[in-house]
């Protein structure tokens, strides 16, 4: 029994039919590249995730292919993304599922272009939730999306339609709201069709219920929306007060000798950008610090702010030319284009093109 009318989900899914976008993880069923699209857009824009989508599935298009690369070779090719541990969890949950049949796989396998993976993708909601980087969310969507089960997935578009059709005012990023939302979702859900109803109110809150003035007046599920009726729209979903961010003072120094030779090293403590590389780098424990210390015979790039989902990084690059590297513990040499080589953060990109358009 559902509390909601079939006149809901024929409305819903007639919009869906004639508004969403052909993307190409709804073009598969196959749970491998479903997974690899769902990692991919927890943090991220469809728009921006479509580029590292096709990166992966055609530099790693099976599983095994994936659990067999170097864990450097899968960072770089998610450089820029951003949430860094999301491309190691991806690697190692490849590993576990490829580890665990290792005996049934084919060794060596050179020829990958008619190469049908052998591996058995994790096919039940637990199965999948224990993997490491897949949570309610991603499990439930990789459950409806690749095997059509009854299983909710909310994303942030999913818990604003859910707030508005249901005029609740509960934070939803608490674990308490939480839980309430997951209830309603379960609900709501269409158990005849997971698969198309999660594709369907995800596309529904991301294109057309937006977070600013909604075109309401038109929208097509109006009649079923509490929210709508009591004039709370735009103050839905509500979240629980953001905590501050932790500001961080960087000032790293990129040396530069007359061969191009710069120096840097990988970052190793448990602490952002883990195993990415970067400039070699003093961190100062106040903006007074920061503010004052300066570097002779070098030149300051323009100091940058980056923000990340707990800190607030100010940082700022002095380019420092010297005839011969300095010895510097952990740091090791190389060219400038083999900078190419190596996973870097967002920041240290930046100021990498800023050095390039030096002139
Ligand atoms: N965001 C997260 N998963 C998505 C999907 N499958 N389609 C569109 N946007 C998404």
């Amino acid at each position: 029994m559902t509390l909601y009318s079939q006149n809901f989900y024929r409305l819903l899914y007639d919009w869906y039919e004639a508004n969403h976008r052909i993307l190409p993880w709804r073009e598969t069923e196959n749970p491998y590249y479903i997974w690899l699209s769902e990692i991919i857009l927890q943090q991220t824009r469809v728009v921006q995730g479509m580029d590292y989508y096709y990166r992966f599935v055609t530099t790693y298009p099976t599983i095994e292919m994936l659990a067999a690369a170097d864990e450097d070779d899968v960072l770089r090719l998610w450089q820029g993304l951003g949430y860094y541990s999301r491309a190691r969890n991806l690697h190692r949950a490849a590993q576990m599922i490829v580890g665990n049949q290792a005996s049934s796989i084919r060794q060596n396998t050179s020829d990958y272009s008619n190469y049908i993976s052998e591996i058995r993708f994790p096919k039940t909601f637990n199965e999948l939730r224990s993997l490491p980087g897949v949570g309610d969310y991603t499990a439930g969507a990789i459950a409806s999306f690749a095997y059509n089960l009854p299983y909710p997935a909310l994303d942030g578009n999913v818990y604003r339609v859910l707030a508005r059709l249901n005029d609740c005012e509960m934070a939803f990023d608490t674990s308490a709201g939480k839980k309430y939302f997951h209830g309603l979702a379960e609900q709501l859900l269409d158990k005849a069709n997971p698969r198309l109803f999660n594709s369907a109110i995800m596309e529904f809150g991301a294109l057309y219920c937006l977070p600013q003035s909604p075109d309401c007046t038109n929208c097509p599920i109006q009649a079923f929306c509490k929210a709508y009726t009591a004039g709370t729209v735009d103050l839905l979903p509500v979240r629980k007060p953001r905590p501050t961010l932790r500001n961080r003072y960087f000032t790293y120094t990129i040396y530069i000798t007359p061969d191009n030779k710069t120096l840097i090293h990988q970052r190793s403590a448990k602490d952002i950008w883990q195993h990415l590389y970067e400039f070699p780098l003093i961190e100062h424990s106040s903006e007074e610090k920061w503010q004052k210390y300066k570097m002779h015979g070098a030149r300051a790039l323009p100091s940058f702010t980056h923000i990340l989902s707990h800190q607030r990084l100010h940082a700022r690059f002095y380019v420092m030319p010297v005839n011969e590297l300095p010895i510097l513990p952990d740091s090791f040499a190389i060219t400038w284009e083999e900078l190419d080589n190596y996973a870097l953060a967002r920041l240290t990109l930046k100021a990498i093109e800023a050095v390039n358009r030096l002139p």
